[in-house]
């Protein structure tokens, strides 16, 4: 099976995938956050420092792509071209209030015509580049009835991999994975289909692999923000605390090291938090504590006593999360 880092915006930017790859080994692949490219530029600094390939040398990154304009997405695929990648990731997934309504992500899927007209479009532009498409995708906006549509049109081109997360916008990051319709995807697809939703925990991938045995790619988010040895050999309970901290402080070194201010370092590792608790019994009051904090000594104080006094969960309590 190969395991994929799912891209999470705010979160697995090139200073946290760095820190995991030093300290959990095991992904095959990373996926950036999207970049939503305009008429102005197709890559603003910021995505441009995340992408670039000494902050990624360490590892296999397939940029993603949100845009509903071809040639905004050529535009953006042509200097990731220039920077060497050979792969990147359309994103038709992101359900997000603000996305939605501008036709991009999976307000996208609501207009199969011009996706089709999209793809027809890109994948041209990418094979005369050299490049590859895969997409990232959701069943649909409000009805899995919209996927066989869907489907239909990805099957006319080269994608190189379809991820799949089956869950409609309106699901948002709620309800079930929709079991039927991803066996549909791997029944139907012309390309390689990965799976991506709500697998926290080893147990949860071995009942994955055993019921989808042809599917040979999983992607993961929270899981592996909760659990970010999840995809690595297991170690014993006091050496994945330390592995935990280590992993903590190279994140949080690296926020501090690129001179972003003590205010954007607090709301990065604020974020952060926010999944990573999870791998922590009993973490509500101090996690509260780290959300509260204003300094980054009131930050590390709170931080050290997570590490000192809580139990770590064990993989049974992480199974089936949400
Ligand atoms: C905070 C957050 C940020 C996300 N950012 C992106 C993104 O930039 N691109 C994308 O395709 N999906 C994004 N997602 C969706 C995840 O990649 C993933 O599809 C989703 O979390 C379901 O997988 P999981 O159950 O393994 O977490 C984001 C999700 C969250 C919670």
């Amino acid at each position: 099976m190969d395991y994929y880092f799912a891209p999470m915006e705010g979160i697995t930017g090139y200073i946290f995938r760095n820190a995991h790859r030093a300290c959990y080994p095991g992904i095959d692949k990373y996926f950036s956050p999207f970049i939503s490219p305009n008429s102005n530029t197709y890559m603003n600094s910021r995505e441009k420092n995340d992408v670039l390939p000494e902050h990624n040398s360490s590892l296999t990154l397939i940029p993603q792509i949100l845009t509903n304009r071809a040639a905004d997405f050529l535009g953006t695929l042509n200097e990731l071209a220039d920077c060497g990648y050979r792969e990147v990731n359309l994103n038709l997934g992101c359900p997000s209030g603000t996305v939605v309504p501008k036709g991009k992500g999976s307000g996208f899927l609501a207009f199969p015509e011009r996706l089709d007209a999209f793809l027809e479009e890109v994948c041209w532009g990418a094979e005369n580049r050299g490049m590859k498409i895969s997409i990232k995708t959701r069943l649909g906006l409000e009805d899995e009835e919209e996927f066989p549509i869907l489907l239909k049109i990805y099957n006319r081109y080269p994608i190189k991999e379809l991820i799949v997360h089956p869950r409609l916008r309106i699901d948002y990051y709620g309800n079930h994975p929709r079991m039927e319709s991803f066996s549909y995807a791997v029944k139907e697809s012309r390309a390689p289909v990965c799976y991506n939703g709500n697998l926290f925990s080893h147990s949860d991938l071995e009942t994955f692999g055993s019921d989808f045995p042809d599917v040979k790619a999983v992607m993961m988010g929270r899981g592996l923000l909760s659990s970010p040895g999840l995809c690595s050999a297991p170690l014993k309970t006091e050496d994945e605390r330390k592995n935990l901290r280590r992993f903590h402080d190279l994140i949080y070194d690296g926020y501090r090291e690129i001179s972003f201010g003590d205010k954007n370092v607090l709301f990065k590792m604020k974020e952060f938090w926010f999944f990573f608790i999870r791998r922590f019994a009993g973490g509500e009051k101090l996690l509260k504590k780290i959300r509260k904090a204003q300094k980054l000594s009131d930050y590390e104080a709170a931080v050290n006593a997570v590490f000192a006094s809580l139990p770590i969960l064990t993989e049974a309590d992480m199974t089936g999360m949400n």
